[in-house]
């Protein structure tokens, strides 16, 4: 299997910041732990942290994550201003999407609020994890990317999982998309800052808009249709009641009609 090098993703890069500073790891716990640790450490925005695999993976909402070799494990140290800290999850799972389908053109949408999905199947989670002080201290996004991952042998999983290897049939450069994928994320984020929106390009992204939907928020699971978001990211949710619901966090899934 390919080696993921750091300084093959380098050579990929075009960037100011993101990925000027990369800390690979062949093994690690978890890259959110490490990469807090710099953060807190006053490591430059745009610090990367790499791990071929990870021991002790996090998902959202308390869970694991699963990832063997062969997946990508990384998380990026940002410094937004407040404003921006919204559009994140938005900049994450869009780039994720484009480079997808630049790099294999396999078809890949957005589940609400940032799962990357390829034929209904999640192929990457994203875990965003904010310092807030006066202002915001530091960010973490988090990405992982089934990408030659053989999901039979992850059975926990596999029914509702999916990786790049096991949609093309074959592997792909996991160097490449990396490097790529950071290109993609400075675009969007610089462009942020230069006033682009990204939210009418992840918006367009969704798959859950206009579907009937169950959302686990808090601890209460509510019904109705995925009408639209919010500039801020935001479900808005027709209840049966009539009532729309804004929903600011939690976990989608389609129900049948
Ligand atoms: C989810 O869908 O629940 C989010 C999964 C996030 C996984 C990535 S892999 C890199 C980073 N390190 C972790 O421990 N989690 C995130």
């Amino acid at each position: 299997m390919e080696d993921i090098s750091p300084e093959l993703i380098r050579a990929g890069l075009h960037t100011r910041f993101i990925g000027q500073k990369i800390l690979y790891f062949p093994s690690l716990p978890s890259t959110m732990t490490v990469a807090r640790k710099e953060a807190t450490r006053g490591a430059p925005e745009g610090t990367v942290v790499i791990a071929d695999e990870q021991t002790g993976g996090r998902g959202r909402r308390g869970r694991g994550w699963l990832s063997p070799r062969g997946g990508i494990a990384l998380s990026i140290v940002l410094r937004p201003a407040l404003l921006y800290l919204n559009s994140l999850i938005m900049v994450s799972s869009l780039a994720v999407v484009h480079t997808i389908e630049n790099t294999t053109g396999l078809e890949a949408g957005i589940k609400w609020p940032n799962d990357v999905l390829i034929r209904n199947k999640k192929v990457c989670g994203i875990l965003i994890e904010n310092s807030l002080g006066e202002g915001v201290n530091y960010s973490i996004t988090g990405i992982g990317i089934n990408v030659n991952i053989r999901m039979a042998n992850l059975p926990e999983i596999s029914s509702i999982a999916t990786s790049l290897s096991d949609e093309l049939g074959k592997s792909v450069s996991r160097v490449d998309i990396i490097s790529r994928l950071l290109n993609e994320i400075e675009r969007l984020y610089q462009g942020l800052r230069d006033g682009e929106s990204v939210y009418e390009k992840w918006r367009a992204r969704l798959i859950i808009l206009g579907k009937p939907v169950q959302v686990l928020t808090g601890g209460a699971t509510v019904i109705g249709i995925a009408e639209s978001v919010a500039p801020d990211g935001s479900l808005l949710l027709r209840q049966p009641s009539g009532n729309l619901a804004k929903i600011v966090a939690g976990e989608v899934s389609l129900r049948p009609l």
